[in-house]
């Protein structure tokens, strides 16, 4: 008997404040044309004024766990990914659990825009070793707070927002036929880290600083690393990229996203983009978009799912489910 674990319910939440490029334009030196042809991104929602990480990571997890038909005793772990934490310690995920009123554990997982990849490998990791039984992973951001909203090459992209899913323990036979992750990879690569990173934090400049990227190299790794780690997972299970029915990717960059799917012949229609209307969520983009799939009901039980993401450190990493 293998253990699996199968996603049992996912669910999200956006904040209801949304800012169009059009308004953006009035900020900043851009227009709609630019950010649209570069990006694809159209509009982002931003938290109010007061609404924190904590905030936005309890609504969608509220929602993944009526979706999955769990309630809080029925939890064991929580892991929020998130490089926007409400406070410096403690981790948003033990303000989640209480809030949840979840007894266990809880703890973040900072991988940046791969940060949901990590976390839901980590509890795939936990459950296989019996430590954990149902899990709850979250990625939730504030992007908006920690971008320079002066800087036009960089506040365009981001936005703010959450998902989550419910993750439990199943038996599988131990072939590609069980429901469940049935592959993960992990990457990082340290040297990197000056082409996307915040400049401020507690024990450098003991600010929270702002967002700084190198757009183009960013882009450059992206395609290359997502493309390498996508074919870790298939060569993992044997699975063909014919097989794959839906890419469910990071949401970076309309083009990043076109430039992966062409790399493996997945027609754009087998792609979840949420990137015009969220803009880049970083550890959110994933469980939002597939959120977003399950519930109007592309993405069915059966289907192989492959998750995948790149972010700042660098880090980049992959899932493929069953779902
Ligand atoms: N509006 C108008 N013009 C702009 C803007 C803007 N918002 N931002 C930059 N420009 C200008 C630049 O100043 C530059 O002008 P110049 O030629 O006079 O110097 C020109 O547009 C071209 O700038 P580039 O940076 O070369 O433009 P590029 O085509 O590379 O697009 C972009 C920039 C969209 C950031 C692209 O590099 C990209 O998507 N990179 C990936 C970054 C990313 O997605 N990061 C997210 C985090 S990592 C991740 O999630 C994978």
């Amino acid at each position: 008997m293998t253990i699996r674990s199968r996603i049992l319910g996912c669910g999200s939440y956006l904040p209801s404040n949304v800012v169009t490029n059009e308004e953006l334009s009035r900020r900043v030196d851009t227009t709609d044309e630019w950010i649209v042809a570069r990006t694809g991104i159209r509009q982002r929602h931003i938290a109010a004024e007061g609404e924190t990480t904590s905030d936005l990571a309890y609504n969608a997890a509220v929602r993944a766990m009526e979706h999955a038909g769990v309630v809080a005793a029925d939890i064991d772990m929580i892991i929020v990914a998130t490089a926007t934490p409400d406070n410096t310690f403690p981790a948003t995920a033990t303000k989640v659990q209480h809030r949840l009123g979840v007894v266990g554990f809880a703890f973040d997982v900072q991988a940046v825009c791969s940060g949901f990849v990590y976390a839901l490998t980590t509890a795939d990791m936990y459950i296989r070793n019996g430590q954990a039984k149902t899990v709850l992973v979250i990625g939730a951001e504030t992007f908006s707070r920690i971008l320079d909203w002066e800087d036009r090459t960089t506040c365009v992209l981001f936005g703010d927002g959450a998902g989550a899913v419910v993750v439990q323990a199943c038996e599988g036979t131990g072939t590609i036929a069980d429901q469940g992750i049935l592959a993960s990879r992990l990457h990082s690569d340290g040297s990197k880290y000056e082409l996307l990173y915040v400049d401020g934090g507690p024990s450098s400049t003991q600010t929270v600083g702002h967002l700084q990227m190198e757009g183009r190299e960013v882009f450059r790794h992206a395609v290359t690393n997502l493309a390498s780690v996508i074919r870790e997972v298939l060569d993992d299970t044997g699975i063909s990229e014919e097989q794959i029915d839906w890419l469910v990717p990071h949401q970076a960059n309309q083009r990043i996203l076109d430039g992966t799917a062409r790399k493996f012949g997945i027609s754009q229609e087998r792609v979840v983009v949420t990137v015009d209307r969220h803009a880049n969520t970083s550890a959110a983009s994933i469980p939002l978009a597939l959120s977003e799939a399950v519930h109007d009901g592309r993405i069915k039980r059966g289907d192989i799912v492959v998750l995948e993401a790149m972010g700042g450190g660098f880090t980049w990493g992959a899932s493929l489910v069953r779902w």
